[in-house]
């Protein structure tokens, strides 16, 4: 499974990147407004800052919501640098949308996806990711784990390349439970990553290897 980041900060890419197991990064208007980071051209710099960060696909999101306005946001963006993956809603003009980048060779993540049908769409229209929104289910009382399994199940079905991106992760079992079901990617906060890595065991060993090692240093060798 591929670890992506769910971030506009460039210090929390730069730490996840710096651990060596970084494949990419997913942003949206709501990340980037968190970051303070707002005009057209500092956004633009923004996207390109991560690119040169992180060597894998960056996704960077349309605001227009009609085909025309979609196109021409996605062809700038896509311009900007070759990692980047134009990022598309769920709506009648974005499945148009992700047909046309599909048809010129431009990779898109088409986002904000509740149900399986949505996603048998964007892989109809050659989406590259899909972007399943399992936290947001979660808060709904709908297991959002479920609907990646189907839509990972129903792509396998029928062999299409559409890799599914589990977005809206909020904690470690997620991460874990959408590798259980073989989603390709997963879309993470920095936190939830970091979490993987701890296990209250591990810190008590480590501490008992070390005061071992220390005691061993101090014993006077025999004869
Ligand atoms: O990638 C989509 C993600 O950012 C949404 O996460 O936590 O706002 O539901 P959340």
């Amino acid at each position: 499974m591929k670890f992506f980041i769910d971030t506009a900060s460039l210090e929390q890419i730069k730490e996840a990147n710096d651990l060596g197991i970084l494949d990419g990064v997913t942003t949206n208007p709501s990340l980037m407004a968190k970051e303070g980071i707002s005009g057209k051209e500092d956004v633009l710099k923004h996207y390109v800052d991560i690119c040169n960060i992180v060597d894998g696909d960056v996704s960077a999101e349309v605001i227009a919501t009609d085909f025309e306005g979609m196109v021409r946001e996605g062809e700038e963006l896509a311009a900007l640098h070759k990692q980047i993956v134009v990022k598309i809603p769920m709506i009648k003009d974005g499945v148009k949308a992700l047909r046309y980048f599909s048809d010129k060779g431009i990779k898109t993540n088409c986002t904000l996806i509740f149900s399986p049908g949505q996603a048998l769409l964007a892989a109809k229209a050659g989406a590259t990711y899909v972007s399943p929104f399992i936290g947001r289910l979660d808060d709904v009382s709908t297991n959002g784990v479920d609907l990646i399994a189907q839509i990972v199940h129903i792509y396998e079905n029928y062999g299409y390349p559409t890799q599914v991106l589990a977005a809206s992760i909020r904690h470690t079992m997620h991460i874990i439970q959408c590798a259980e079901v073989g989603a390709h990617v997963a879309t993470c906060p920095l936190s939830s990553i970091l979490g993987l890595l701890k296990h209250p065991l591990t810190d008590i060993g480590l501490e008992k290897f070390l005061a071992d090692h220390k005691k061993s240093q101090k014993t006077p060798v025999a004869g």
